[in-house]
């Protein structure tokens, strides 16, 4: 299987993108096992070196790509810095402040987009411009466009992000997870542990439930792209003797839309506090 690929991000400053990063990368490489590769476009490098300085398996990539004058030369290196990443890794994961040097073309080299927030009304009003702004990609009925996913981020209690969400009219269809809880001690540790294995066990409780709501996710991607590969080497059999014609494509995009709608209803039925607002 190909790497599951992973984009942190937001436009706004200090909504824990480089936090839930790290985290999620170590969560991956030293709890799970996986091989994981952390991309790190912030030029602070803030998530490698909680990696590096907390003895991570995880492999690290900085990347520079923000430091290029040239729009094009920032979009090589980020897209280089992905495909050897990808290479080697089951799970990749890229912190990234979003600017406008890229192109939004960018989001479908990804599998998910996962964007902290509070809820704060200034990084929700950064969090809804985004959507907006980027609506066709998030919305688009490509297969390959990434999935989005909004984490609620330095919550003081888990009871009523549901209920806020849902009076929130977003634009573009996204998941939402469990929320990260706000922790006075993951402030005071910040860089020097991960939240998987915290003293704080509210704080590391909330992580965990995350991580496996985006585990489960990633599962329904790669059950998902794997009923797809079937299809499609179906129908290449049967292409090949009726020559590919237009009814064998239409056949094609008609079994993988219906793959669609079954790993939705399998995402909708999953246990845990999973849940997914509107699914393409
Ligand atoms: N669960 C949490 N509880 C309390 N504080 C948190 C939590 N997660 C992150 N923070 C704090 O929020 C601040 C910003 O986090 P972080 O550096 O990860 O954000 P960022 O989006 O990467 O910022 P930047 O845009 O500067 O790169 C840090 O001081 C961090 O300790
Ligand atoms: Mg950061």
């Amino acid at each position: 299987m190909s790497s599951v690929k992973i984009l942190v991000t937001s436009q706004k400053g200090g909504v824990g993108k480089s936090t839930v990063s790290a985290n999620l990368s170590a969560y991956f490489a030293d709890f799970k096992s996986r091989r994981v590769t952390l991309i790190d476009f912030d030029h602070q490098a803030t998530a490698s070196s909680w990696l590096r300085s907390c003895g991570s398996s995880a492999s690290i990539a900085v990347c520079d790509a923000l430091g290029y004058k040239s729009a094009g030369m920032s979009v090589l290196k980020a897209k280089e810095a992905l495909r050897l990443a990808s290479a080697s890794s089951d799970v990749v994961i890229a912190d990234l402040t979003w600017v406008d040097v890229f192109p939004a073309s960018l989001f479908f080299d990804y599998d998910f987009i996962v964007i902290p927030t509070s809820l704060s009304g200034i990084e929700l009003a950064s969090a809804m411009d985004f959507f907006t702004r980027f609506s066709s990609v998030f919305n688009s009925k490509n297969l390959q466009a990434p999935r989005v996913i909004l984490m609620p981020n330095r919550l003081l209690d888990t009871n009523n992000h549901r209920e806020f969400f849902n009076n929130c009219h977003f634009p573009v269809a996204f998941s939402l997870t469990s929320p990260v809880l706000f922790s006075k001690a993951a402030q005071e540790s910040f860089g020097k542990t991960f939240f998987f294995k915290h003293t704080d066990r509210m704080l590391k409780n909330s992580f965990l439930t995350v991580c496996g709501e985006i585990e489960h996710l990633i599962a329904v991607l790669v059950a998902n792209k794997e009923k797809r590969t079937q299809t499609l080497n179906g129908v290449t059999s049967i292409a090949r003797s009726n020559n590919g014609g237009l009814l064998d494509r239409f056949v094609a995009s008609r079994h993988a839309a219906k793959d669609k709608q079954e790993a939705v209803k399998s995402a909708a039925k999953a246990p845990g506090k999973w849940y997914a607002f509107l699914q393409r």
